[in-house]
């Protein structure tokens, strides 16, 4: 939304594709966006099914849209969506229209449960539908109070109407609204799905009104100033909404006159409002952002933004912080790579570094972690942890689960987040409950996370995003600081989590002297870390000759691994299956006799972590009764060791670690493994049909 800054529709056009672009991994089976039209109040709407590409030449061949264009442009909004409700057809594409005359546009990440009561009660009142969506209901409802009112001779705003259809929503939601009654205005509001807004003015502003924390209150003047939290304190004309001055919020007590954010002496601020469910989109054209919390309505109008909420609870926060993005823009494009899940894997000598960063002293043999330092000594003292997670982000968990137990000597379970929910498991306030998670926005981790908050657990949130839910919403935790990470198939963040989940092992256990020799070898073994996965990157020609020769066409491929190793197992098997579709299997290797071994002949393929630990031996073993059915296994071993093998069988050969540390240098030739395979088959790596990269919905 632009307010007293020049622009052209082609231009807001542009930033609104090139947004979505950024944020097409987060869904992409079609797109859709709608600018000011021609006439104040008009609406242009283009919707297509397919990738962002494909909207930009709709828009672009369209004889309604005049790129050069001024009169009556003031915001545009944009989505790319990943289906849940109604197949990717064109008129399933947001926005969602309320009508044919576009009195009401919406687009929304997430799911209204209640769409079918919202769908009948709007039937019952004479509307039709036209999509499959759970989102037509929102425009719909929006359009449905606004005439209620109208009828009654009523004056709402487009808060007030806002707060009247929020209320009505079940379900979770990120969404933006924008309506032929309220031009230049938008509306945002978010529920269980994420959504940040991005603040730009050219010109330093002078302090009004401030009702909002900044990063550095010795700075405020190079901050974009004085966002008020509901400094709205407007007359109602409704009884049936008499909450909507709720002026609690408003600390300084001020109306809306006084409260002009973006005013200085000299009149209005140019300014330009981005809102986005991703950083990437908007990193851009500022770095400046606030991050919406659940029941917050942004409500964006004439250069200002005012922050409302759906229903105020007493005593809840009223302070929402403008943060800086320390994320650059390079870090989310691909440079010479022509996918970013290569270019991520290849990150991965530096991000697992930016883990450490500053929180390894690798001559005395510490570790520092500053968001858990609070709350150590009550980790300490819990009775068990348990770790709950998603997709690659529960595998990080299995993977230190062992060490976890070894230096702590508290037990640890690991719980994928919507079978702990499912089982309504008991949670206690004297456990400690770990969230890892890429994106801090995976729904089924969320629900967990307010399950054990509720019950009054010490929640620890293991995040690559800052800003992300789960790391607002956590006692405490660590950020992994992977860096943005756009490939679908999660490689960097992976290993991230892995080391800071070691890290955070580490730290719980430095107060035992029987272990220091262990964590001293954990430390160094630590700080050789990068420069072996750098050595493992090098095995990636011959990786892909061998996806080539022996794992091309395959229709089913088993990993094997026991101990440590069997999270390698697992995660390499998901990577396959994400981003090849070729079914693949992590098998425990102690399992394999109870059942497995009946599907092994010399035609399936299968990888072995054979890399030297306690289990080695029987690791060998394992080896032994596949190769007797005539297996044909692919082995991944310590340097050095391929020549125990039998020359017919393929080896990888990896630097050695710790046995702890030894999956992250182990998961990097499946990661490749996975890549070559996709790559082969023509896939679009970076968006595999079907998933998504955050799951925001249950
Ligand atoms: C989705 C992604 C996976 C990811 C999982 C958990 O399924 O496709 O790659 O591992 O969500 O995501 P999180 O952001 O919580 O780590």
């Amino acid at each position: 939304v632009n307010y007293l800054v020049p622009k052209t529709k082609g231009e807001i056009v542009d930033i609104l594709l090139e947004g979505l672009q950024r944020q097409e991994y987060r869904g992409y089976d079609s797109a859709g966006l709608t600018i000011d039209g021609n006439v104040e109040g008009e609406s242009l709407v283009f919707r297509q099914v397919g990738k962002v590409k494909e909207l930009r030449k709709l828009v672009d061949e369209s004889d309604k849209f005049d790129r050069n264009a001024t009169e009556h442009c003031h915001s545009g909004i944009a989505h790319t969506r990943w289906a849940t409700h109604g197949a990717p057809e064109t008129r399933n594409c947001h926005p969602q229209t309320s009508d044919p005359q576009n009195e009401f546009l919406v687009v929304h990440n997430g799911i209204i449960t209640n769409y079918k009561e919202l769908k009948q009660f709007l039937t019952l009142k004479g509307e039709t539908f036209a999509s499959d969506t759970d989102t037509e209901c929102i425009a719909k409802l929006f359009r449905y109070l606004f005439h209620e009112n109208r009828k009654t001779g009523g004056y709402l705003d487009f808060t007030q109407l806002a707060k009247l259809v929020l209320r009505e929503l079940q379900g979770a939601f990120g969404l933006l609204v924008k309506s032929m009654h309220y031009p230049a205005e938008v509306i945002a509001s978010r529920k269980g799905s994420p959504l940040l807004v991005g603040v730009k003015s050219d010109r330093k502003l002078k302090v009004d009104f401030l009702d909002v924390e900044f990063d550095n209150a010795n700075s405020m003047a190079d901050n974009i100033n004085g966002l008020s939290i509901n400094g709205v304190q407007e007359g109602s004309s409704l009884d049936n909404i008499a909450d909507i001055n709720n002026s609690g919020l408003n600390r300084d007590g001020l109306r809306h006159s006084q409260s002009r954010a973006f005013f200085s002496e000299e009149g209005p601020i140019p300014t330009e409002f981005f809102v986005a469910s991703d950083p990437a989109a908007v990193i851009k054209y500022t770095k400046k952002v606030l991050f919406m919390e659940d029941d917050d309505i942004a409500h964006i109008c004439e250069g200002e933004l005012h922050i409302h909420r759906v229903t105020h609870t007493t005593g809840e926060s009223t302070i929402r912080q403008i943060q800086t993005l320390e994320m650059e823009l390079a870090q989310i494009m691909k440079g010479e790579f022509p996918h970013f899940m290569l270019k991520e894997i290849y990150e991965q000598p530096d991000s697992v570094v930016n883990t450490m960063r500053g929180r390894v002293d690798f001559e005395n043999n510490t570790i520092k972690l500053g968001g858990l330092r609070t709350l150590l000594t009550t980790i300490r003292r819990c009775r068990r942890i348990i770790m709950i997670a998603c997709g690659t982000s529960y595998h990080s968990c299995l993977a230190t689960r062992q060490i976890f137990e070894e230096l702590t000597e508290i037990p640890v379970s690991v719980e994928l987040a919507s079978d702990f929910l499912d089982r309504r498991s008991p949670v206690f306030r004297d456990d400690v409950c770990v969230f890892v998670s890429q994106s801090g926005e995976t729904a089924d981790s969320i629900l967990a996370l307010k399950y054990c908050n509720e019950r009054g657990a010490l929640t620890v949130g293991i995040v690559n995003s800052v800003g992300s839910t789960i790391s607002r919403m956590t006692s405490c935790g660590v950020h992994i600081n992977a860096g943005p990470e756009i490939g679908v198939a999660s490689t960097k963040a992976y290993t991230s989590q892995f080391v800071a989940l070691v890290m955070m092992a580490l730290i719980l256990s430095d107060d035992t002297l029987s272990r220091s020799e262990r964590r001293r070898d954990i430390i160094q073994a630590l700080g050789n870390l990068s420069d072996q996965i750098k050595k493992v990157l090098q095995l990636n020609d011959k990786i892909k000759l061998m996806c080539d020769d022996v794992l091309a066409d395959q229709k089913s491929l088993l990993l094997l691994g026991r101990g440590y190793q069997h999270a390698t197992a697992l995660e390499g098997a998901l990577k396959i299956k994400e981003i090849s579709y070729m079914h693949s299997e992590g098998v425990l290797a102690g399992e394999l006799k109870h059942g497995v071994l009946a599907l092994v002949d010399e035609n399936l393929p299968m990888i072995v972590m054979a890399t030297r630990d306690s289990l080695f031996p029987k690791v060998l073993s394992s080896i032994n009764q596949v190769v007797a059915r005539s297996g044909n296994p692919i082995i991944i071993c310590n340097e050095g060791d391929g020549d125990r093998f039998d020359p017919k069988y393929r080896t990888l050969e990896v630097p050695a670690t710790v046995d702890c540390l030894q999956g992250v240098l182990n998961v990097i030739p499946l990661q490749l493994i996975s890549y070559w395979l996709a790559v082969r088959q023509g896939i679009d790596v970076d968006f595999p049909r079907n998933l998504a990269k955050s799951v925001t919905v249950e």
